[in-house]
């Protein structure tokens, strides 16, 4: 603002005997500047103008509305700025127009009222600033944020079509769990009197466990992790309540992610343990189960005893037929991992798996 300030001096002056100096000063500044009658007419552009506008005579534009130099949708605004000019305002506005030649350029455009000796408004001046540059620059930008946030908006929306997809997938298999077992349950009751239905009965509440595990996995469907701490915590009071177990934690305090399907294995042999804790510890009292989670060196280390019984002389987990070590056996040797038992200083068995978790990717599952 201070170059039209220092312009409106010279204009000043250019009615007098500087006008020479006036115009070297006018000349002297970078942006189009033009002298507007109060009717609206062009009586002088200075020769930066010139250039800036690619007008090649003066000539050509003398003495013509300087509205008929813009695009008409610019008029509005040029009209707008001169009346307030006339009034005695200084506006400014930014508008697009092209030059003579047709080439695109953006304007910040300041109209000012120049005053004559008596102070009232006689003239306008109008001095106008190419922005082209920043203005093509900002629109980039804003193109650019535009094609960012509708990309965003479409991954937003597959993520909540998948997730849509993983709750009714979810939905699914908790009902493919509960006719399973509700079959499982009849059959068992069809067959209560002989061997065939505590076999059904147990293969119902597996079905059960399984379940829970299942339920457990799938609080946040879509997660590549879980924290395996808290996944243990829930899953094992939620056990423990369901088959009467008093459930004692000791879990290391660190939080520890894991892949859901190493998770779901982990679940699986608490689930067996602790049913079988209950099964075998508890038979006429409630057993105490203390589970322990932890993670010497680079390696997790689940221990689940009980203050029951303790195991069978010369118990050996390969030579059972129960499931239920089969169960654990297998899962903690697919996991490169170890399964042991012993006896707990609680008085009753105690089981201990030790194997290595998988690194957590940082991909989708
Ligand atoms: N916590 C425990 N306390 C005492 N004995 C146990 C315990 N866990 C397992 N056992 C013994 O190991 C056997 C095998 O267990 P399992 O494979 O789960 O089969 P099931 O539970 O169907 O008998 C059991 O029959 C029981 O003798
Ligand atoms: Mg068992």
């Amino acid at each position: 603002m201070t170059a039209v300030d220092s312009n409106l001096h010279a204009l000043d002056l250019l009615v007098g005997a500087e006008a020479g100096f006036a115009m070297s000063v006018l000349d002297s500044s970078p942006d189009c500047i033009k002298l507007i009658e109060m009717d609206g007419r062009v009586s002088f552009m200075n020769s930066n103008g010139m250039c800036a506008m690619e007008i090649a005579d003066f000539a050509d534009i003398q003495d013509q509305p300087w509205p008929s130099l813009w695009p008409a949708e610019s008029h509005r605004l040029l009209d707008n700025a001169m009346a307030g000019a006339r009034e005695g305002r200084i506006c400014s506005f930014e508008a697009f127009c092209p030059t003579a030649r047709g080439t695109p350029r953006w304007w910040h455009v300041t109209v000012s009222p120049v005053r004559g000796p008596r102070g009232q408004v006689d003239r306008i001046l109008a001095s106008s600033r190419d922005i082209t540059e920043s203005v093509t620059a900002r629109k980039l930008l804003e193109e650019q944020a535009r094609t960012l946030a509708q990309e965003v908006a479409l991954k937003d929306a597959a993520i909540a079509r998948q997730n849509v997809l993983m709750g009714e997938i979810d939905h699914r298999v908790k009902n493919s769990f509960a006719s399973v077992i509700a079959l499982l349950r009849m059959q068992a009751r069809l067959h209560s009197s002989g061997e065939a239905g505590a076999l059904l009965g147990d293969a119902a509440n597996r079905i059960a466990t399984l379940a829970r595990v299942h339920e457990q996995l799938h609080l946040d469907p879509g997660a590549n992790e879980l924290p395996l701490l808290d996944y243990v915590r829930v899953l094992a009071l939620d056990l423990g309540q369901a088959l009467n177990g008093l459930i004692q934690l000791d879990l290391d305090a660190d939080s520890v992610p894991v892949r859901p399907a190493q998770a779901a294995a982990i679940g699986q042999i608490l689930a067996e343990l602790i049913g079988n804790a209950v099964k075998h510890g508890g038979v006429t009292r409630q057993v105490l189960i203390r589970i322990r989670l932890t993670f010497p060196g680079d390696q997790m280390r689940l221990t689940v005893e009980d203050d029951g019984p303790g195991l069978p002389q010369g118990f050996d987990v390969a030579q059972g037929t129960g499931l239920g070590m089969q169960i654990c056996q297998v899962y903690a040797e697919q996991m490169n991992g170890q399964f042991r038992h012993g006896k707990s200083d609680l008085g009753g068995a105690l089981f201990r798996v030790e194997l290595r978790l998988d690194p957590v990717a940082d991909g989708p599952a």
